[in-house]
């Protein structure tokens, strides 16, 4: 049987931050960000670390399945807002959900880490490394968020989706996936400082290195080819027509390069997930978070076939295809 998600649930930090918070001090109106990116407002967590946005969605996860926490045997975090360089994010949920036997990891492919992660965690159900995974996908963006830099601080949000991934009860779950790596985007995308190319100092920390650095324009063109390509290429391998999808579950990075690739899919308003305009771009919590919306109101039910697709940093870039199975 193929592995499948057999319950998620989301959590997004209170506090509202409305694009009228960015026009008070910087060079840009309401106006321009939402007809640019779609982007209303987003959430930006006023204290703690990535793992506090994952605790409540994984708490409420767990809850949802009717599992004791004890049967999670790994945790997989994908992020590029870790709590720190090492340990890793997951072995910090782990432990402070106090699960006693599991392993676990991190897993960084920016805004495609959720699906990089949730391919990896299925091949482990599936082969057998693992039976019960709580896949985290979360980014506290607001840690490395440069808020006088008017070319990306309108763009992101802080938020976390959690899934749990086993053995489907039937042949629903995980079909196809195409991923797809080139680190030639990689400059165009980064946060410089920080690593081991150029470790922290005074000057770094002067600089504004270990902020994101995103040249707009070269990203926006490759994810829109990237998303919108790829999310293609999933449906003619699997003989698939717009009529047999019931959603595209896309990255939500900017409005325009979800309806390129709606519009290249052939796919009707009506069957793409959008909360862009909520939540902005929480990095590796966007497609789980859409899942867990459409999932709990019912707008996602069992049976439906859905495409995840995602473009990031990198650069990185895919697609799954699933048929859902709760
Ligand atoms: C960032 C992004 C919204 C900018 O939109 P764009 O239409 O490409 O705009 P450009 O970068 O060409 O800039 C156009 C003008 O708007 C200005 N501008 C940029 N940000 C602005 C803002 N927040 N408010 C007002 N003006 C802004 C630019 O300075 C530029 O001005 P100029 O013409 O005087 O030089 C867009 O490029 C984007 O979404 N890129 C992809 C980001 C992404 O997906 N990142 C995550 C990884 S998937």
């Amino acid at each position: 049987m193929p592995a499948t998600i057999t319950a998620l649930s989301h959590y997004l930090p209170p506090n509202v931050v409305p694009n009228s918070y960015f026009s008070r001090y910087l060079d840009t109106n309401d106006e321009w960000i939402q007809s640019r990116t779609g982007i209303k407002e987003r959430r930006i967590a006023q204290s703690g670390a990535n793992s506090d946005l994952i605790i409540p969605a994984a708490l409420k996860a767990i809850e949802n399945r009717g599992i004791d926490k004890q049967e999670i045997d790994c945790v997989i975090v994908s992020t590029v807002t870790p709590d720190h360089m090492f340990p890793s994010t997951a072995a910090i949920v782990q432990h402070k959900l106090g699960i006693k036997k599991a392993w676990g990891f991190d897993i960084s492919a920016a805004c495609s880490g959720f699906l990089f992660a949730l391919t990896t965690a299925c091949k482990l159900v599936e082969g057998g490394a693992a039976k019960r995974v709580l896949l985290c996908g979360s980014d506290k963006m607001s840690s490395i968020m440069n808020f006088n830099d008017r070319g990306h601080a309108i763009l992101f949000g802080d938020g976390a989706g959690v899934c749990i991934i086993e053995k489907s009860d039937d042949d629903s779950g995980i079909q196809d996936q195409i991923l797809n790596i080139d680190g030639v985007g990689g400059k165009h995308l980064i946060q410089v400082s920080g690593g081991s190319f150029q470790p922290s100092s005074k000057e770094t920390v002067e600089g504004v290195g270990h902020y994101i650095h995103q040249e707009g324009q070269p990203v926006f063109k490759a994810a829109v080819k990237g998303m919108a390509d790829v999310s293609k290429e999933i449906m003619d391998k699997n003989n698939l027509s717009s009529d047999d999808i019931a959603w595209l579950v896309p990255h939500q990075a900017n409005k325009r390069i979800i309806d390129a690739t709606g519009k290249r899919m052939g796919l009707s308003e009506d069957k793409v997930m959008v909360n862009i305009d909520k939540y902005g771009n929480t990095t590796a919590g966007t497609i789980p978070i859409c899942l867990s919306e459409w999932h709990l109101d019912g707008r996602l039910k069992k049976g439906d076939k859905i495409v995840l697709s995602s473009f990031g940093a990198g650069f990185t870039w895919g697609a799954i295809l699933m048929e859902w199975s709760i």
